[in-house]
């Protein structure tokens, strides 16, 4: 039986400073009986089975919703509005061109067109969801040309090319994955129509792999299979482990340490030559539950989780996008926000005891303290979502604030003018209040309007292309958030 070192453990908790990192199995599994006989110790396994094949199962929720083979690239031309689309939660900042990735059988060659000062980013994510790298604007890798994405777990993330042709060679720990495009836009039609030529600019060229795999080619039909996925015969954790099993053994963790325990761990918990077969006296019931309590368990130590300013926190960067062997945060970032990035891309801080429903008569307002600390080809947004999870419809058409609206300062001036970037920063303020509730005319640019009547919602900040004052730094003064009266004329 391979166990991760005690050796191994002081390393990882000697370079992170979080003084409980677990480089191990899950919680219970290390110093069980070592051929992993007992109960507890298969329950244990079936637990982290799920923990960790979890987002394979998101993976395949994603096929569903966007029909495109792999390797070809789906573009989405428009920003979903409130009419309740697909997905819930949608962003009002960027449209996504989304892939699945399959270089079992062909590297890639990928053209990644000049972003120039608008916000665009090439995530590349592994087939457990871990943003392993990155290339755009507001990344160190600010490259354009062709870049070769390949299969190589031993060479994962970006390297340099001894060939000319390449301006970069992305190194992939899985043979699947995903490619999900972001390019920023203030959704106007002319804006739209220069995103629309850059998203025509990416090519995708399929060349022959330099090294030859057994690895059979991504066959996504099997998200839609019986067996894999929910329905009244197949449970959740059921449809999670049989796709675990059907992929985990040639798409191994990032993470070259954990591979040997990662595999003895699915074959404990009953995965066996691509199939799953329960073992003898565990619960499945239990196993989300497990998954659950191990990620909220560890979020409960220090280092985790990052307090900001008035009341604002962000999840740290040591696990946030790329996981790493954070295998139970891993879990919880995919049911928070699948296919989240790395926080050199974007950071999304939250208020952990955040005011998420007010009365007809209340509002509630952001008291800023300056423009934040963005990158120029970064961008910001506040954005309403409704109880639905989708945007609260109004007459404004409006769901996010933002840069790229016209906000303005106390004195009426604009806080991002067009024709003068240069401009004093200072305090301003937003106010989310009920869409039926019209305040002065002078709040009409920073409203964001909620629910008609008041009641429930829920909000997200985004912040793309952070400077680090807006990070651990902490130099940035977030927004103070209060509930007050309606404000009206
Ligand atoms: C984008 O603009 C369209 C057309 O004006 C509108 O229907 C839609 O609601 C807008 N979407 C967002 C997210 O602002
Ligand atoms: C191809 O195989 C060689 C020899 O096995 C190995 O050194 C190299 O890293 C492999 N390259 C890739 C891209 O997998
Ligand atoms: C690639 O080469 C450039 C220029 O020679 C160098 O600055 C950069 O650090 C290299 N990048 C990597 C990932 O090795
Ligand atoms: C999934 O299966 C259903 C029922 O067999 C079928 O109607 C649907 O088109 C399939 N969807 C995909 C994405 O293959
Ligand atoms: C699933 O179960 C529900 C409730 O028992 C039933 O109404 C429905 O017809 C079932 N669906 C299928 C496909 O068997
Ligand atoms: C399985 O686990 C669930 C959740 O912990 C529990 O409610 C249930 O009683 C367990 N079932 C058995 C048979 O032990
Ligand atoms: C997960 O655990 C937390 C903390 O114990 C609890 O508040 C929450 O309800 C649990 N969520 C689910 C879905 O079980
Ligand atoms: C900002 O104001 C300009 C000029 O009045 C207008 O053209 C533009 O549509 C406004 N933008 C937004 C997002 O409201
Ligand atoms: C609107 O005017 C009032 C009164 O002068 C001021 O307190 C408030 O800050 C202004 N609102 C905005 C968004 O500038
Ligand atoms: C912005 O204003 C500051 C202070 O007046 C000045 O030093 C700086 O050069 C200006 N920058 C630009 C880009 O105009």
């Amino acid at each position: 039986m391979l166990r991760c070192s005690l050796a191994l453990l002081s390393l990882v908790i000697a370079a992170s400073t979080h003084p409980t990192v677990r480089a191990c199995g899950p919680p219970g599994y290390e110093n069980v009986d070592t051929t992993c006989s007992s109960t507890v110790c298969k329950q244990n396994a079936l637990n982290f089975a799920y923990t960790y094949g979890f987002p394979i199962y998101s993976y395949g929720s994603l096929t569903k919703s966007i029909s495109v083979d792999t390797n070809e690239l789906a573009h989405a031309r428009y920003l979903q509005g409130a009419d309740q689309d697909n997905i819930v939660r949608p962003n009002a900042d960027t449209l996504y061109s989304t892939m699945f990735v399959d270089l079992s059988q062909n590297d890639l060659e990928i053209t990644v067109p000049d972003f120039g000062d608008r916000f665009g980013d090439f995530p590349f994510y592994d087939l457990y969801g871990n943003n392993f790298a990155n290339i755009g604007s507001v990344v160190v890798n600010d490259l354009t040309g062709t870049i070769l994405v390949r299969y190589d777990k031993d060479r994962i993330g970006l390297s340099n090319s001894t060939k000319p042709e390449y301006a970069a060679i992305v190194g992939s720990p899985t043979p699947y994955g995903i490619l999900l495009v972001r390019i920023a836009t203030s959704n106007t039609t002319a804006d739209l129509d220069e995103v629309h030529q850059l998203q025509d600019q990416i090519t995708i060229t399929p060349i022959p792999r330099s090294n030859s795999t057994n690895i059979p080619a991504f066959d996504l039909t099997i998200f839609n299979r019986t067996g894999y996925i929910v329905s009244n015969e197949t449970s959740l954790p059921e449809a999670v482990l049989r796709l675990t099993a059907a992929f985990a053994s040639y798409n191994v963790p990032e993470v070259s340490k954990d591979r040997p325990w990662v595999a003895e761990t699915l074959e404990n918990a009953g995965i066996k030559d691509g199939v799953w077969t329960q073992p003898l006296g565990t619960n499945l019931t239990a196993a989300p539950i497990a998954a659950n309590d191990s990620a909220y368990q560890l979020l409960s130590q220090p280092g985790y989780v990052d307090e900001l300013s008035n009341g604002w926190s962000i999840y740290d960067p040591i696990f946030m996008g790329d996981f790493h062997s954070y295998y139970q945060l891993r879990w919880f970032i995919t049911v928070w926000g699948y296919l989240a990035v790395t926080p050199e891309v974007a950071i999304y801080p939250f208020q952990l005891n955040g005011i998420e429903e007010v009365g007809a008569d209340q509002a509630i307002l952001f008291e800023f303290s300056g423009r934040p600390a963005i990158q120029k080809t970064g961008f910001w947004s506040l954005t309403l979502y409704g109880e639905n999870q989708y945007f609260v419809p109004n007459n404004l058409n409006r769901f996010t604030l933002g840069d790229r609206s016209n906000l303005t300062f106390p004195d009426g001036s604009l806080v991002y003018p067009t024709d003068n970037e240069n401009t004093t920063d200072g305090p301003f303020q937003l106010l989310l209040q009920p869409a039926d509730v019209k305040p002065p005319a002078n709040w009409t640019s920073n409203w964001l309007p909620g629910p008609t009547g008041g009641g429930a919602f829920t909000y997200t900040m985004r912040f793309y292309g952070a400077e680090d004052a807006m990070k651990e730094d902490g130099s940035y003064v977030y927004p103070k958030v209060t509930v007050i009266d309606n404000i009206t004329g």
